[in-house]
């Protein structure tokens, strides 16, 4: 594979659609293909399996149903989006990917860090993100940011308890394996947000061009 693969991570209201767009329009201005995604979705099929996930419901969906259903969606776009477009050198900049699963399903509903990791081998064998952008944000900024927004998804239904250990994991995660991710204060004016993809970008550019 010959593409970047560069995901964009963070709470939600962390403002990712509007930083994915602005990373995305400086890296077309030096000629480079980017191809813009966002989990769970990416395809067809994979949008119909968010539209389970997102949609809140009488019925509790159960963990391990929940863990299943974001891999099954992931699969489809790996393998009709993701993969292909890497093939191509293109830059993947995709909105959230399995550092969210580990965030959400593992820091969140408390699965274990060794179920998800065995689905990531089934599902992505060796293929990892190159570089991956934490928006953090304080938890309340974030809900306050989503409510604001209008109706709560399944997910922004949660209480504060649940983000507080999204939050952690995302941040464990990044201290963890600090070579491929960036962490970047998105409780910051979008301005400043902005200035600090701008110091980045180098960092991309070479990548694209090694
Ligand atoms: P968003 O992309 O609009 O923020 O909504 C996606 C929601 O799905 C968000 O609440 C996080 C959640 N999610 C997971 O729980 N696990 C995952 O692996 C992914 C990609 C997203």
């Amino acid at each position: 594979m010959s593409g970047l693969f560069i995901t964009l991570e963070g709470p939600e209201g962390a403002g990712k659609s509007t930083n994915r767009e602005y990373l995305a329009a400086r890296l077309k201005e030096h000629g480079i293909e980017v191809v813009l995604s966002r989990e769970p979705g990416g395809t067809p099929l994979a949008e119909r399996i968010r539209e389970l996930l997102l949609t809140p419901s009488d019925e509790v969906m159960n963990s391990d149903t929940e863990l299943l259903l974001v891999f099954a969606a992931r699969a489809q776009h790996l393998a009709e989006v993701i993969r292909p477009a890497l093939r191509r050198g293109a830059v993947v900049l995709c909105d959230r990917f399995t550092d969210a699963t580990y965030a959400y399903q593992g820091g969140g509903r408390g699965l274990s860090e060794a179920r998800i990791a065995e689905l990531e081998r089934f599902v992505q064998g060796g293929l990892r993100p190159d570089l991956t952008l934490v928006f953090d944000l304080p938890v309340e900024v974030g809900l306050a940011r989503a409510a604001a927004r209008g109706r709560l998804d399944r997910f922004e239904q949660e209480g504060q308890g649940f983000f507080e250990a999204v939050r952690q994991a995302y941040l464990q995660r990044a201290t963890q394996a600090p070579e491929r991710y960036r962490v970047l204060d998105a409780a910051q004016s979008l301005e400043r947000v902005q200035r600090d993809i701008d110091a980045v970008l180098p960092l991309i550019l070479e990548r694209c061009r090694g």
